[in-house]
């Protein structure tokens, strides 16, 4: 097995993580100062969200050379330090690959939009106004619209042509037609890989390939009757085109030219479709799988999503998890808003701990966000000190859309700023409110913490073949609202994970089951004594366990399940 596939790997963004030079934005420095931290949360791969040269209009999502390090985040030298660094104490570094579009500030950009004949003007999507009356700017080449509202053709009256967003107008998207693109692409990926970069993060991999013939996209039968534009039409010519798996081959085999390194790609798809970017393992190592940031906080739900991904899965397809990132509303806000009963969201009904518990014990790699490991909640931004351009860019759907509340600092002792950056900067995003409560100082001192219950989950998938490599079988309790299965490997002790996602307790027999008894190692209430031996025992609302079942070392015909 790889590093990438028994491995858990953790989210960070720069910005937010630890600043060091007192400007409100966090750095690379900063991370090589927390990377003792990070080996002690039991992880083992960090993916740091984009840290090259940009004009930051999308907060590094917009490229201006691939090949360097912002002057924010620090320098190259900066870079090859972290690298070592978290080397030496064996934990990978995945870097994020923005190769769909690059920043207008980009080199590539600038000559392009020079003029019409410049060499490089077809590295990117020029098209002529469409023909007809009114001024040229009007006369969009064809409909589509952007991921952040508004039409995806901006009007460049130097030329006298529009270029192609898919994002912000500052995107330009890259031309994966023209023959130098993707040879020059690859060779920024070995420029990292050179260096000794374990992997890529692909930003956006699926859309990366456009219809040839401009086409528009045709109408959304589905699409609510307030929908925005972009949800209006199906995004047939713009995502997931002909000719994209060959692309995406073409970027595996480079990563293929070198020892143990992995790509990830961002993937929004339904699971039949999204499965089939595993390629014949010649693709992506493992497409992102999002779907329990999108489905509702329900066992049944859930449990049927995981039996239908695990159908899915092509063989040798590895699969992974992810409960959020830098696009989507933190995990804990979204749960503690989706669980309505007496007593949750206290620490012994806390479903944030419930969903770090699902998401460590599933089969498959699990991708944590930062801060998630102490519990923390989106913060609310108010709409003028707003940062996020795909907010800015539709308001009226800034609740919905807005990203700077999961971007926060993090929160890492109760001093002025969290200990984020120094007591006199301004953060470049406000602190939650509840920091001088929530933080990584205060619960590493208190056995009952979030803290201490995630790193005891890393430590026990870690250290059980069954939990980080081991199989995955469903069990049904008979209970609407309890989620639970085994994990299990030849040779070594099984796990059985039973969560509840509800608001009432519920007894779970384990006779049910054929078993006598079994081993309570793990809750996430911090009363629940841990280890013990179970039986029946009453699992709690919000509440879930880890059980081992012993002796089942020699053999996989254990009685009972599976
Ligand atoms: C991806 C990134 C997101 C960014 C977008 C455009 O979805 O995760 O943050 O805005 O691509 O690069
Ligand atoms: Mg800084």
């Amino acid at each position: 097995m790889n590093w990438w596939q028994t491995g858990i790997i953790y989210q960070i963004y720069p910005r937010s993580f630890q600043d060091s030079d007192a400007d409100g934005v966090g750095d690379l420095n900063g991370v090589i100062g927390r990377l003792d931290y990070l080996k002690a949360l039991h992880i083992d791969a960090i993916w740091i969200s984009p840290i090259y040269p940009s004009p930051m209009h999308d907060f590094g999502y917009d490229v201006a050379d691939y090949c360097d390090i912002h002057p924010l985040f620090g320098t190259l030298a900066d870079f090859d330090r972290l690298l070592a660094e978290a080397h030496s104490r064996g934990l990978k570094v995945i870097l994020d690959l923005v190769p769909n579009h690059t920043s207008e500030e980009h080199s590539w950009f600038t000559e392009s939009r020079s003029s019409r004949d410049n060499p490089k003007r077809d590295y990117y999507l020029w098209r002529d106004p469409a023909p007809g009356d009114g001024p040229p700017e009007t006369r969009l080449p064809n409909n589509w619209q952007t991921h952040f509202g508004g039409d995806a053709w901006t009007y460049d009256a130097a030329t006298g042509q529009f270029y192609m967003h898919q994002f912000h107008r500052s995107q330009p998207e890259l031309n994966y037609r023209h023959p130098e693109v993707l040879p020059a692409m690859l060779d920024n990926m070995r420029f990292w890989l050179d260096r000794g970069v374990d992997g890529f993060r692909v930003d956006v991999i699926w859309l990366m390939l456009k219809d040839e013939q401009f086409r528009d996209e045709p109408a959304n039968p589905h699409a609510a009757a307030d929908a925005r534009p972009f949800d209006r039409i199906q995004h047939i010519y713009t995502a997931g085109v002909e000719g994209i798996h060959d692309l995406i081959r073409q970027m595996r085999a480079v990563l293929d030219e070198y020892d143990e390194r992995m790509m990830v790609g961002e993937i929004y798809l339904p699971v039949e479709q999204l499965v089939t970017y595993y390629g014949d393992g010649d693709e992506c190592h493992m497409p992102f799988n999002f779907q329990l940031i999108n489905l509702p906080w329900n066992a049944r739900v859930i449990g049927d999503y995981i039996r239908q991904y695990e159908g899915a899965l092509p063989t040798g397809g590895w699969p992974n998890w992810v409960l959020g990132n830098h696009d989507q509303h933190r995990i804990a806000t979204r749960v503690r808003k989706e669980t309505e009963f007496p007593g949750r969201n206290s620490v012994s009904g806390d479903p944030a701990r419930l969903a770090q518990m699902l998401l460590l014990t599933l089969r498959g790699t699990p991708t944590c966000y930062y801060g998630d490991e102490i519990g923390m909640e989106d913060v609310p931004i108010p709409l003028e000190q707003c940062m996020d351009p795909a907010a800015l860019q539709q308001p009226e759907l800034f609740e919905v859309w807005g990203r700077d509340p999961e971007r926060t600092p993090m929160q890492w002792d109760a001093s002025p700023n969290a200990g984020f950056t120094a007591p006199e900067a301004t953060p470049w995003l406000p602190l939650a409110a509840d920091y001088r409560a929530r933080n990584v100082a205060a619960q590493a001192d208190d056995p009952a913490s979030m803290l201490n219950f995630f790193r005891a989950l890393t430590e026990l998938r870690r250290a059980e073949p069954a939990l980080n490599r081991g199989d995955y079988h469903d069990v049904d309790f008979g209970i609407d609202d309890v989620l639970a299965y085994w994990r299990t490997t030849p040779g070594s002790d099984w796990y059985l994970v039973v969560l509840n996602l509800g608001g009432a307790s519920h007894l779970i027999d384990l006779a049910r089951l054929g078993i006598a008894e079994a081993q309570m190692m793990l809750s996430t209430d911090p009363a629940r004594v841990t280890p013990g031996i179970a039986t029946a025992f009453s699992l709690a609302a919000n509440e879930g366990v880890i059980l081992r079942l012993p002796g089942s070392s020699d053999t996989d015909t254990q009685d009972g399940y599976p």
